[in-house]
């Protein structure tokens, strides 16, 4: 008998981590919920209608079928404490306990935790009084970052270039309610942004290939944040010598000083970090989980089988694996609806996925079956990977595969990867 296996999330990062889960031998059965639209018709998965955040719930199921092992995709439940709910019961789940996941839940916390492990990060000032914040502001000589403590998804940080659009931001924080009742006010990094994501037992950690996501909508890095629309791996700026620096700089003391704190982090933890001209690194923000489209390319590279890294994390048996990793590079375009990140499009029937397949991976994000029909329902709709010996030929192959894709208002950013090829001309 098979490993039986729940996924719990709806984005391209979840219909990866179902899609690399469902292709090993080991694997009998891969329950995601609520999934999407790829996930209703990935070989040896199914949707369930469980809600993310009913623990309850989830324990049941996870129960009645003797699930192996659930993998929490998303940093809500975790920050709700599913892990803790897991253990509890007796029942095995891949992410960190709410203690864990505060590295990602608060920025106060993390900054903190950062400043007493010695890591590399922004200077940054924490302030409950709203008033307090704005006195600040106005003192301080702009680029200021301006953040909510508490999740936000994706819409409490503003990079503000003067004063007024501090202060503005400012306001807009108080507008957010709980989550921007305490503020980070930071310095800002100049350099290249990278994703070095980690595998974590709390003693072992091993690093994945280091990735490049891109987070504005627009062409050259313009316009608002998304959630992400697009990435490659491996990114060329991380050379060995700065991958190491990151190692020794940023994750060794990080994991140490969570398990000092008494903190039980067993996962993924996701380091966003500035890269400056000497290659030095500095985090912008941690997260408790894999990234989303960073798993679209991290995962088509890996050879290693996912549910052993997985369960060897969980089990605490991380020193026993070495990670294997594909030669070549791997590319993500995302597909998004028209409106996105504002308000979008939805509904609009999706064509020409078979022909689009030949030669990419297609991770469906914001799609729903219905009726045999599938229709997009989200804002970033599909992530389009493709495998290459580089990453020309991975983003030639994946820009291809997009050209195949239709529904009414598909918009996706034609410079993804930009960055590295201007690197490696
Ligand atoms: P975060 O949600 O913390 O990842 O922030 C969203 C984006 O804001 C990041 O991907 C960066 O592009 C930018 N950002 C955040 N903090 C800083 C900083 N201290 N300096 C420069 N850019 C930043
Ligand atoms: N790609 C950004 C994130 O997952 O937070």
């Amino acid at each position: 008998m098979g490993l039986k296996l729940l996924v719990i999330g709806e984005g391209g990062r979840e219909h990866c981590l179902a899609w690399a889960l469902a292709r090993s031998s080991q694997v009998e059965q891969v329950y995601v919920t609520p999934g999407n639209g790829g996930t209703a018709t990935e070989p040896k998965c199914c949707n369930l209608t469980l809600n993310s955040l009913d623990f309850a719930g989830l324990i049941r199921f996870a129960r009645q079928e003797a699930i192996d092992l659930t993998i929490a995709g998303p940093e809500a439940p975790l920050a709700e404490g599913i892990a803790d709910a897991f253990q509890a019961a007796g029942l095995l789940l891949f992410g960190p306990t709410r203690a864990g996941a505060r590295i990602e839940a608060s920025k106060a916390w993390a900054k903190k935790l950062m400043h007493r492990a010695g890591v590399p990060t922004a200077a940054c000032r924490v302030f409950t009084d709203i008033q307090q914040a704005r006195g600040y502001v106005r003192d301080t000589p702009v680029p200021l970052v301006v953040k909510a403590d508490g999740l936000a998804q994706g819409k409490g940080v503003t990079v503000a270039m003067d004063t007024d659009t501090a202060l503005d931001a400012l306001d807009q924080l108080v507008r957010l309610g709980e989550c921007g009742r305490t503020v980070v006010i930071e310095e800002y990094l100049s350099g290249e942004e990278v994703s070095v994501l980690a595998f974590t037992d709390g003693t072992t950690i091993l690093p994945m290939l280091a990735a490049q996501d891109h987070k504005r909508i627009g062409v050259g890095d313009t316009g608002p944040n998304t959630g992400g629309m697009g990435a490659y791996a491996p990114a060329p700026l991380v050379t060995p010598e700065v991958m190491a620096r990151i190692e020794r700089e940023v994750l060794a003391p990080t994991v140490n000083a969570l398990a000092r704190e008494g903190i039980d982090y067993r996962g993924v933890l996701y380091a966003g970090l500035m890269i400056d001209r000497e290659g030095t690194p500095r985090v912008i923000e941690f997260n408790c989980r894999l990234g989303d489209p960073e798993t679209q390319v991290l995962l088509p590279l890996l050879e290693t089988p996912l549910e052993e890294v997985l369960l060897s994390t969980v089990h605490r048996q991380l020193e026993q694996v070495h990670l294997q990793w594909r030669p070549g590079a791997c590319a993500c375009i995302v597909v998004s609806a028209d409106g996105y990140p504002g308000p979008y499009r939805q509904g609009d029937p999706i064509t020409g996925l078979d022909r689009a397949r030949e030669g990419a991976l297609i991770f469906h994000a914001g799609t729903r079956q219905v009726d045999g029909k599938l229709l997009s329902g989200g804002g970033r709709v599909l992530g389009v990977s493709a495998l290459g010996a580089g990453l020309e030929q991975a983003l030639a192959l994946a820009y291809a595969a997009v050209g195949e894709v239709d529904f009414t208002g598909a918009y996706h950013r034609p410079d993804i990867g930009w960055r590295a090829l201007s690197q490696t001309k």
